[in-house]
């Protein structure tokens, strides 16, 4: 019963994954970048108050609801029959690795917003623009694993 409604749902699933990942990496590829900004400002000036508002909506509003409604249509995928093959299919491993360490990166940002928030940020402006990289790598890796499954 569940496994034939979810194979009858499978596109939908698999569309609506695709469209909160989209989400998910915007925000992740723009927030590191909020804070590369973030670090050339004084803390209590009013631009730096007004990149407060903008990292907190950004985290709250995109990034938050967009993880969890891809993690949410990702399993939905995992769990429809066919889908994966748990003996030969090399690339969900690497594609499950990459994706907690993205959600692990997604922790980290999280974490440093709330630093900015109270104006406790040590890091370098070099430091966040490194750190800007990790989730493009990510997904690079991650689209490969799912389109070409090359092992
Ligand atoms: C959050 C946890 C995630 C889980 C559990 C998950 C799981 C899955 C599964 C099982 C599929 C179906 C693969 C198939 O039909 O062959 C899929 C498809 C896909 N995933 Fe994810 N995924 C996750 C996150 C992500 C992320 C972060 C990205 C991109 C950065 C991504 C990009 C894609 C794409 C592009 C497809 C469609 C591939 C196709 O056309 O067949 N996923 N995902």
């Amino acid at each position: 019963m569940i496994d034939a409604a979810l194979t009858h749902a499978y596109p939908w699933t698999k569309a609506l994954h695709v469209i909160s990942v989209i989400a998910w990496m915007a925000g992740m590829f723009y927030l590191p970048r909020l804070y590369v900004y973030h670090t050339m400002l004084s803390p209590g000036t009013a631009e730096s108050e007004r990149f407060k508002v903008m990292e907190r909506r950004l985290m709250k509003q995109i990034i938050n609801p967009a993880m969890i409604a891809a993690w949410s249509f990702g399993v939905l995928l995992v769990l429809t029959p066919g889908v994966i093959d748990w003996k030969h299919d090399g690339w969900w491993h690497v594609k499950l690795l990459m994706v907690l360490l993205m959600s692990g990166f997604h922790g980290a940002i999280s974490k440093w917003r709330r630093e900015f928030r109270d104006d406790r940020n040590r890091r370098s402006t070099r430091f966040y623009r490194i750190a800007n990289e990790v989730p493009t790598v990510l997904m690079v890796i991650i689209v490969i694993m799912v389109i070409v499954k090359p092992f």
